[in-house]
């Protein structure tokens, strides 16, 4: 039931239905799960990241879910805490409560924001980061979207800014054009891992070369299918 067509108000666009968002976090409960692996992975390029990125730090996460990866390093890293704030735009708003909690647990400058990621208003008073998560996002929307995510990011971006992306080895496979679609973008690879942990998860990292973008209000970047 993914529609795309128009519903019955008029004018309005048809809404696809959503899986339960909340219900999809909890195969973070099992260690053994793949999305456990991919975000030890994520976690990783984070703590990674914050290694290699002394000073003030801002980050920002698009569809952050529970803001698990972001918020799992940072519990972890007690004495980065204080350099870093930013933002996690969540839809679902008891996801975007669990990680409100969390971040005020650990005394976070991170807001949580209840706000459509797949439009640039959202990102108005946000940007520029510099760290951009887009994990979970790649999945769920059609590559006509992921190739005007990736083109967008640049907007989202601070100078020499690191994106973290994430999409599986689902057919298609679109992990080969993702990566090119970042190199058009400006942005240079710093890693792709593959078949994470034996599973078919794929964490790409990539840092911007270019120089950033403005940020153009009023676009739609993309829309969740499932
Ligand atoms: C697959 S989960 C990924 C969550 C998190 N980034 C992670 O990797 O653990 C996708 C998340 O995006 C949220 N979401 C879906 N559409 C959204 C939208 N248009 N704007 C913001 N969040 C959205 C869902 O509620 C869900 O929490």
């Amino acid at each position: 039931m993914y529609g795309h067509g128009m519903n019955d108000v008029e004018g309005m666009p048809e809404q696809p239905r959503l899986r339960d968002y909340v219900a999809w976090h909890r195969a973070y409960d099992d260690p053994a799960s793949s999305l456990s692996a991919r975000l030890r992975q994520v976690q990783g390029h984070i703590a990674d990241w914050l290694d290699r990125t002394p000073g003030a730090v801002r980050v920002l996460s698009a569809c952050a879910g529970q803001g698990h990866d972001i918020l799992g390093v940072l519990e972890e890293r007690p004495s980065d805490r204080a350099r870093v704030s930013g933002a996690l735009v969540e839809l679902d708003p008891t996801n975007a409560a669990i990680a409100r909690a969390r971040t005020a647990r650990l005394g976070l400058d991170i807001s949580v924001l209840e706000r459509d990621a797949g439009t640039t208003d959202s990102y108005i008073g946000l940007v520029p980061a510099d760290l951009v998560l887009l994990s979970g996002i790649m999945g769920n929307i059609t590559a006509e979207d992921i190739e005007r995510l990736v083109h967008v990011s640049r907007q989202l971006c601070a100078p020499g800014a690191t994106v973290i992306w994430t999409r599986g080895a689902q057919e298609p496979d679109l992990g080969p054009d993702i990566r090119c679609w970042f190199a058009e973008t400006g942005f240079g690879e710093v890693s792709c891992d593959e078949w994470i942990e034996g599973t078919g998860m794929r964490v790409g990292v990539e840092r911007l070369d270019a120089d950033p973008e403005p940020l153009v209000p009023g676009h739609r970047i993309f829309t969740f299918t499932r």
